[in-house]
């Protein structure tokens, strides 16, 4: 099976990237731009294997994109480059949409044309908005997207199944929640705490701390898309959780405590505008349909992923130096007293 794969230098997309190929379940080609959150580094464990290959480019790129496709030959394409940062599309939402609506567009025109016989659109459970307790969405739930990234998400997942109803384009589209594990960028949740509370800077909390996120492990992510590439129905959306929910700040304070930190490392901040609440989903049918669950426990995932920043520093203090900084500056700076620096 040859794949290719758009941000495939990215947090999940390189992690499916390292999947695929270390099981030699396909060969691989990864399109991917290397925007900050790109780094050629998350792929050194494959980067020498045969069945992998690098190409460079922008999924907007529509005659990049055609040759390619036309080159490589694909059995299937799967779709995770996108801007993926909430709080980057507030302070500048104009790259969400150029990459994550017009590219998603490109893609999937030159997939239309060139007969790609499977394209797999890798979205987010953010297009359901925030849901009221006791409720969790399923794939019908309404779409209320809160910030441009979640409209931009939205969009594009609209336009991926409107291929397959007016074009019966084979597409499938995935819906997680939020992921963590190895070689996240510092700027989510988790692998911004961790970054701060390994090096005992402030810990910068928004609102009350109590919004509720379901985290999923990446590979358990990958492993769901890998099963919706072989088994999801065409037309059809399926929903991946972690089966744990958490408030942000119980989440904070098991990364303080594995860390050997202290709780006075809490800085509150403002809120996040348009800050939703509560994400919650259901998995029932991607379980039922491909056999997919998640493996791995939260607790012993976030132990995992905390040695893993401890033992690969120098990843860490390359991807946080130079923009990184700027954007840590613009996002909190404000905020609170001592939040924005660093
Ligand atoms: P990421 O920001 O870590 O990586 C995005 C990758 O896309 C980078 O390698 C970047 O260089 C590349 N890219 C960006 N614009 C591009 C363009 N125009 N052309 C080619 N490449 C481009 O993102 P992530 O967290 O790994 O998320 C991957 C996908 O999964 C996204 O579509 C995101 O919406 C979705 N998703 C993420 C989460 C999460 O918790 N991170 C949860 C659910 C769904
Ligand atoms: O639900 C899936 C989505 O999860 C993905 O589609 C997105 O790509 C991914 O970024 C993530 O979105 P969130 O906005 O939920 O993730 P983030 O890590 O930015 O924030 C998680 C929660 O933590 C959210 O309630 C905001 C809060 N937060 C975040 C940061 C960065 C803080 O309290 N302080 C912070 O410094």
């Amino acid at each position: 099976m040859k794949l290719i794969v758009t941000g495939g230098a990215g947090f999940i997309g390189s992690a499916f990237v390292r999947m695929t190929v270390s099981s030699g379940l396909a060969s691989v080609v990864n399109l991917d731009k290397l925007t900050y959150a790109g780094n050629l580094a998350n792929l050194a464990p494959i980067d020498s294997s045969p069945l992998y290959r690098f190409a460079h480019g922008d999924i907007c790129d529509a005659e990049f994109v055609a040759n390619l496709i036309a080159e490589v030959q694909p059995d299937a394409i799967v779709h995770f480059a996108a801007e993926s940062h909430v709080d980057r599309s507030i302070l500048s939402p104009a790259p969400v949409f150029e990459t994550n609506l017009r590219g998603t567009f490109t893609l999937l025109e030159a997939a239309r044309q060139l007969k790609v016989p499977r394209f797999v659109h890798v979205s987010t459970d953010e297009v359901y908005g925030s849901i009221d307790e006791p409720h969790d969405a399923d794939e019908d739930y309404p779409l209320r997207t809160a910030s441009p990234y979640s409209a931009s998400k939205a969009g594009s997942d609209l336009l991926a199944l409107s291929y397959y109803t007016t074009y019966k384009m084979p597409v499938v589209v995935t819906r997680a929640s939020n992921n963590y594990g190895p070689y996240q960028f510092p700027e989510k949740l988790i692998p911004l705490m961790i970054s701060n509370a390994l090096a005992g800077r402030r810990l910068p909390v928004y609102g009350d701390g109590q919004q509720v996120r379901d985290w999923l492990y990446v590979e358990d992510h990958c492993r769901a898309i890998q099963s919706v590439l072989a088994k999801g129905r065409e037309g059809q959306i399926y929903n991946i959780g972690g089966s744990c929910a958490l408030p942000n700040l119980e989440v904070v304070k098991r990364i303080i405590k594995a860390t050997g930190q202290d709780e006075s490392l809490i800085e509150w901040v403002k809120d996040r505008p348009g800050h939703d609440r509560r994400y919650a989903i259901t998995s029932d049918k991607v379980s039922r349909e491909t056999g997919w669950e998640p493996q791995m426990d939260f607790e012993a995932g976030l132990q995992y992923t905390i040695d893993w920043y401890k033992t690969n520093q120098a990843w860490m203090d390359a991807v946080r130096s130079g923009e990184y900084q700027d954007y840590y500056r613009k996002n909190y700076a404000g905020r609170a007293g001592g939040a924005a620096s660093e």
